[in-house]
């Protein structure tokens, strides 16, 4: 089965730079104890597509050294406009092209809504931890669906249009916590989870059933699903030696 994991074009169209995205208060929520031990800290954002989350970092943190990743050029160039001060270049976490000069050369990398493209995260987690430097009390924080269930997910969609050659796509992957634990774990590596609670309300899209939204339940707490139908469940995944 052919797939492929096409960038959202609404990453390039949606000004998000004066409206951040939930989970970037939650994350910031969570990092900012551990960055305040940096006079000048050095952050990489691994898939940062148009550049929102660094454009979010240097608002919040401006005396950070900011920096990204990405394939698509056409969201680098649109990075690089967002955030001028930051320095942004091709790379692959999941093959590791363009990453070896950059070896432990990070107090914070982050990686949002990327690993769940992969059908084995290995490749692209261990790439990224390369980029930490552990041994000045860096981590590597990855924020996106896990699944609470000792289940991995492997998950392909594809939207219904009037094409006949619509392609399947990936990028909901849900891999277990605990395998995800076992494996680093076994690599010296120590993480936890902290599981991500959306307050708001996300309307259904007609145009993208792709596109996630909320359902209220009973208890007033809110599920993540899209198209899919199947529940996502975000968290924030902190890695440290
Ligand atoms: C779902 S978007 C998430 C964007 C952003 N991190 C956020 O949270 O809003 C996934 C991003 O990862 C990028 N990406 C996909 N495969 C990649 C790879 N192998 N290496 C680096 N970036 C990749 C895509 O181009 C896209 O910008």
């Amino acid at each position: 089965m052919e797939t492929d994991q096409i960038y959202d074009p609404l990453y390039l169209t949606e000004n998000k730079k004066n409206n951040p995205k939930e989970y970037f208060k939650f994350i910031k929520a969570h990092i900012d104890g551990f960055l305040q031990q940096f006079n000048i800290p050095r952050l990489l954002d691994v898939g940062c597509a148009t550049g929102e989350f660094l454009y979010y970092l240097n608002s919040v943190y401006p005396k950070a050294k900011l920096a990204g990743v990405d394939i698509v050029p056409i969201l680098l160039k649109k990075a690089q406009e967002n955030v001028p001060s930051a320095k942004f270049w091709y790379a692959d976490i999941h093959e590791g092209t363009n990453l070896l000069t950059e070896k432990k050369q990070y107090d914070a990398v982050f990686m949002s809504g990327v690993h769940s493209i992969f059908d084995d995260y290995k490749h692209s987690l261990n790439h990224l931890l390369n980029l930490v430097d552990f041994d000045n009390k860096g981590r590597a924080f990855i924020f996106g669906i896990f699944n609470p269930e000792d289940v991995d997910v492997l998950v392909k969609v594809k939207k219904i249009n009037k094409k006949e050659n619509d392609q399947w796509e990936s990028g909901w992957n849900c891999f277990s916590k605990k395998g995800i634990t076992n494996y680093l774990r076994s690599k010296g590596y120590s993480s936890n989870f902290n599981d991500f609670h959306i307050t708001i309300d996300v309307d259904k899209r007609a145009d993208n059933p792709l596109r996630s939204w909320t359902i209220k339940l009973d208890n007033g707490a809110r599920m993540i699903v899209h198209g899919s139908q199947i529940i996502h469940h975000f968290s924030l995944l902190t890695i440290q030696l």
